[in-house]
C-alpha cells in the first residue's frame, strides 16, 4: 500500500514540477519572442495531450486562416488526464495566466467551478445552442445550474473483439472469460487487454465493472456504497483477469498501450473509448476490417453501464482576452472541426447531428450504435472532491490488480478513504 500511495505523491509532484518546466520554457519563448514589444505571448493558450493524429494543429491552421488577428497556441502534455488536470490545477490555483483556455476532462467541472477558476459560460451559450450538444456532455459541462464548458469531444467505454476469432460478442463477464480463455494463445494473442495503470482510466474502466456487478461508489444520497458484496465482486472479478486472461503487463497500460497491443492483432478483446475503432480502421492496421465494437459485459441479470467521458473547451477566470478565447473555442467546436479531429484523431463529436453525417456514418457504421451508448453512458461521481474519490479507487484497484491487496481489503480501505473525501 505505500508503495502504490508513494507513486500517487510521486505522479503529482510530476505533474507539479512538469507545470513549472512547461512555465519556464513559455515564459523564456515570450521573453526570446518579446522585442520590445508590450506582450508578446498568444492571445489563447491551452493545454492538450499528445495530438497523434495532427487533427488539433489542423484544426488551429484553420484557425488561423479566417482569424489571423488571434493567435492560438495549443501545449502538447502528457497523455494522462489526471496529470493534465493537475498541471491546469497548479497553475489555476496560483492565479497565473499561463492557459487561457482550459481543455477540461468533464471530470474537472465540478472542482474548477467550485473554485471558481472559470468563467461562466451562460450567456454565451444560450439554451437553444445547447441542445445541440449531447445531453450527457453538456450535464458534465453544468455546474450548479451554471455552464462552464463547451463540449467538443464525447466518450464512453466500449468492448471491443475480432470479428475474425469470434462471430457474436459475449454479454457477460463469465462469458468474456470463457470465449477469452478458449480464443487466447499468449503471448502471441492474449484474451483481454485494458487500461490496468494507476491512473483515472483504471477508475473508468473499474466503474464499468463495479455498475456491471451492480454496484456504486455512492448511493443517490451521497453516502459511500462502495463496500458491498457487489463491490467486493466486481474487484475480485477484475484482478483475476491477470495472468489469466490479459497479460501481466496490463497494469502498466493507459489507453494507447492496450490500443497498440489489440492493433497489432495480439488481443482477443479490448476495453477502451470509441476513438480506437477509428485508428483501427486504418489502412496501415493489421486489424482493419476485423474490428468489432459493442456495450461492456455484465453480469448475468445486470445491465451494461460504459462510464462516460469526454472532453471541452472552459474559459479561465483570469483569461487576458476573454473575447478572443471565445472566438476560439466556438470556432473549435462547430461541427466541421469536431469531424476533423474524428477523422484525424478518432475523437467522438460531442454534437448530436454529427451522428447522421453521411461521411462519418459512411466510414464508422457503429455510429447509430454508439450513440445509444453515448446517451446511456453513466458519469462518474460528480462531487467537487472527484480527484479524492478517483485517487483512493487508483491506489486500492491498483493494488489489488498486482497483488499486493486481496480485493476485500482493497475495497474496504477505498471506502473509508472515500469516505474521508466526502466527509460521510
Ligand atoms: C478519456 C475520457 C476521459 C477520461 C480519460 C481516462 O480521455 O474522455 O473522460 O477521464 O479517458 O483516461
Amino acid at each position: 500500500m505505500r508503495r502504490t500511495e508513494d507513486k500517487s505523491l510521486v505522479a503529482r509532484r510530476l505533474a507539479a514540477a512538469l507545470t513549472l518546466a512547461v512555465g519556464a520554457a513559455l515564459a523564456a519563448a515570450t521573453a526570446a519572442g518579446g522585442c520590445g514589444k508590450k506582450d508578446a505571448r498568444p492571445a489563447v493558450r491551452f493545454l492538450e495531450g499528445p495530438d497523434s493524429g495532427g487533427g488539433w494543429k489542423e484544426i488551429l491552421a484553420r484557425f488561423k486562416a479566417v482569424h489571423p488577428e488571434i493567435d492560438v497556441e495549443l501545449v502538447e502534455g502528457p497523455a494522462a488526464t489526471n496529470t493534465r488536470e493537475d498541471m491546469y490545477a497548479t497553475a489555476l490555483l496560483s492565479g497565473d495566466t499561463t492557459y487561457d483556455v482550459v481543455y477540461m476532462d468533464v471530470i474537472w467541472v465540478p472542482k474548477f467551478a467550485a473554485q471558481g477558476w472559470l468563467l461562466p459560460l451562460d450567456e454565451r451559450l444560450p439554451p437553444a445552442e445547447r441542445e445541440k450538444f449531447l445531453p450527457g456532455d453538456m450535464r458534465g459541462s453544468t455546474w450548479e445550474g451554471r455552464v462552464y464548458r463547451v463540449p467538443m469531444q464525447s466518450d464512453a467505454g466500449m468492448l471491443y473483439y475480432r470479428t475474425d476469432l469470434l462471430a457474436e460478442p459475449p454479454e457477460t463477464f463469465d462469458a468474456l472469460v470463457e470465449s477469452a480463455g478458449r480464443l487466447q494463445q499468449p503471448p502471441g494473442l492474449w484474451g483481454f487487454v485494458f487500461q490496468g495503470r494507476q491512473y483515472e482510466g483504471l477508475v473508468c474502466g473499474f466503474l464499468e465493472i463495479l455498475w456491471g456487478h451492480g454496484g456504486d461508489v455512492l448511493d443517490a444520497q451521497g453516502r459511500v456504497v462502495l463496500d458491498s458484496p457487489e463491490g467486493v465482486q466486481a474487484l475480485t472479478w477484475m484482478a483475476g483477469l491477470v495472468k489469466r486472461i490479459a497479460p501481466e503487463g496490463v497494469a502498466t497500460y493507459q489507453e494507447e498501450e492496450a490500443r497498440h497491443v489489440f492493433q497489432e492483432g495480439h488481443a482477443v478483446f479490448m476495453r477502451n473509448w470509441p476513438y480506437a475503432w477509428t485508428l483501427a480502421q486504418a489502412v496501415d492496421s493489421p486489424v482493419r476490417g476485423k474490428v468489432g465494437i459493442c456495450p461492456m459485459v455484465h453480469a448475468q441479470g445486470r445491465a451494461s453501464a460504459a462510464t462516460l467521458g469526454g472532453w471541452g473547451f472552459g474559459i479561465a477566470k483570469k483569461a487576458r482576452h476573454p473575447d478572443a478565447a471565445w472566438t476560439f473555442l466556438s470556432f473549435a467546436t462547430q461541427p466541421e472541426q469536431m469531424k476533423l479531429l474524428h477523422f484525424k484523431n478518432g475523437a467522438i463529436p460531442a454534437r448530436r447531428e454529427l451522428f447522421k453525417d453521411p461521411e462519418i456514418v459512411a466510414k464508422s457504421p457503429h455510429y447509430p450504435d454508439l450513440y445509444r451508448v453515448l446517451l446511456a453512458a453513466r458519469p462518474r461521481p460528480v462531487h467537487p472532491a472527484y480527484a479524492r474519490i478517483s485517487d483512493a479507487l487508483q491506489v486500492h484497484v491498483s493494488a489489488a490488480l498486482v497483488g499486493t491487496e486481496t480485493p476485500e481489503a482493497a475495497i474496504r480501505a477505498a471506502a473509508e478513504r472515500i469516505r474521508e473525501a466526502v466527509g460521510r
